[in-house]
């Protein structure tokens, strides 16, 4: 047989959930999980959204839900197990940031709402998840944490946003090396600064685009293709031997 690289980067007959496959990141992860065999669950608050994407993939499925509702997240988790038996692949992609301010401004509620969406959710859905996963002796789990896990954010000031993906890098590591032994790896990605809805405030403000150019040794933002290879490798069997780690996709910006 010639050799196949590629082959471990397939997901053929696997179920895949994306959180916040409503736009940015999420629309994408899932057209890349659809193209690589997946049949892809797409989940966020704007149904319409999720439907309208659900017709232009082959058997993916649209299913509302606000992650940071536990009620919500408890009963997507039980239509899921019923209907599917559980995930092959979860992408803990929804995500919030709080409006940029000056920390002693940001107001405790402002912090805890970002909390819920960006860490909470994280740990909600993944726990949740999980059992059915380790029964299978199989599953992977994706967080999209960002660079702003890793270093400060400041003078793009959001506290809430850099402390909870700074815990959801820490989060990736702890559910790893607790799951590691039952087969259930899970990763971390980080990226840096891509237009989506998130960041439209920064992209529209010059001086904002200006400062992501300055501060990326690459000197230009990412464009969302330039996730693909990064998310597949750690959704699919090629990130076997990888977890608890957090891949950064950030033009060199962390390498500073
Ligand atoms: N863009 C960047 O430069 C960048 C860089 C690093 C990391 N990230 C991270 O990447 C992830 C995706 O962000 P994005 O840039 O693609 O932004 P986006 O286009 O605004 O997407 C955010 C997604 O999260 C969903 N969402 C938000 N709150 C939710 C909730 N309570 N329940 C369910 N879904 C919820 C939104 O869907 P609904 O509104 O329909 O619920 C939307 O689909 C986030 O975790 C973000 O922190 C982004």
């Amino acid at each position: 047989m010639p050799l196949d690289p590629l082959a471990a980067f397939r997901l053929d007959g696997r179920t895949a959930l994306v959180t916040g496959a409503s736009s940015g990141f999420g629309e994408r992860f899932a057209r890349v999980l659809t193209a690589a065999g997946a049949r892809v669950i797409l989940v966020a608050r704007r149904l319409e959204r999720l439907e309208r994407l659900a017709g232009e993939l082959p058997d993916a499925r649209a299913l509302a839900c606000d992650v940071a509702v536990p009620e919500q997240v408890a009963a997507l988790v039980t239509a899921l197990l019923e209907e599917h038996g559980g995930v092959d692949v979860l992408v803990n992609n929804a995500g919030a940031s709080d409006a940029p301010a000056r920390a002693e401004s940001e107001t405790l509620g402002e912090f805890a709402r970002v909390v819920d969406v960006n860490l909470n959710a994280v740990f909600d859905l993944s726990c949740r998840l999980a059992p059915a996963m380790i029964q299978r002796g199989r599953g992977v789990m994706v967080n999209v944490a960002s660079i702003h896990g890793l270093v400060a954010s400041a003078p793009n000031r959001q506290a809430a946003y850099a402390a909870t993906k700074g815990a959801v890098v820490a989060l990736t590591k702890e559910l790893a090396v607790q799951w590691a032994r039952k087969g259930v790896r899970v990763n971390a990605l980080a990226p840096a600064y891509f237009e989506t809805e998130l960041t439209a405030p920064m992209f529209e403000d010059e001086s904002s685009r200006e400062w992501i150019v300055r501060n990326t040794p690459l000197g230009r933002p990412g464009e969302l293709h330039e996730l693909d290879g990064a998310l597949l490798f750690l959704a699919s069997d090629a990130s076997s031997y990888v977890t608890g780690s957090t891949l950064v996709v950030d033009g060199g910006w962390t390498a500073r």
